[in-house]
């Protein structure tokens, strides 16, 4: 197994964890009665997990060994409706760079059919980050007077979410 598998493999991990981790986010939310925020890590939780599932199809695709692994308990308390999305926005940045980190790897191997694979992940992170750092703004400006004003940006914004995952690689099982 290349070093490029061993590592992309690693990534179906995080990606999973992610997935957990936005759905933990989302129970809180929904705890607090914050609908829309809730409705909205759901969502991501299920963007989480249709990449996961990218990369266990690309690996089928290649001939590639596949493992299922386990992952991390999420962080599931929270001091405050910020913090969430602090949490979130952190560690899209944290995927961003490891994704680099894969392309930087497959470029290295001479990997041009997994490099290429990366591309539609590295677009993607654009914007992931930059949807999550937009709704940081919102939630930090929100509570500091009333945390509803965030409720009601991702009532209005919420079409605008999930577009453009047409060109999106396929999922094993099918993308939900
Ligand atoms: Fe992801
Ligand atoms: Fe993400």
């Amino acid at each position: 197994m290349s070093r490029f598998t061993r590592e992309l493999s690693e990534q179906i991990a995080r990606e999973f964890a992610a997935a957990q981790q936005y759905i933990a986010i989302a129970v809180w939310y929904d705890r607090e009665t914050l609908p829309e925020l809730a409705r909205h890590f759901y969502r991501q939780a299920v963007e989480e997990r249709n990449h996961a599932m990218i990369i266990v199809q690309y690996l089928l695709d290649t001939q590639q060994e596949v493992k299922i692994p386990g992952v991390d308990a999420p962080k599931t308390e929270f001091p405050d409706p910020r913090a969430p999305v602090a949490l979130a926005y952190e560690q899209e940045r944290d995927v961003t760079d490891r994704i680099q980190k894969l392309t930087r790897i497959a470029r290295d191997e001479g990997d041009l059919v997994g490099e290429q694979f990366l591309a539609w992940f590295l677009k993607e992170q654009i914007e992931e980050m930059a949807s999550m750092a937009d709704l940081l703004t919102v939630v930090e400006r929100a509570s500091s007077t009333n945390i509803l004003l965030a409720e009601d940006y991702l009532a209005r914004t919420a079409v605008a979410a999930g577009k453009g995952r047409g060109e999106a690689p396929p999922a094993a099982g099918g993308a939900l």
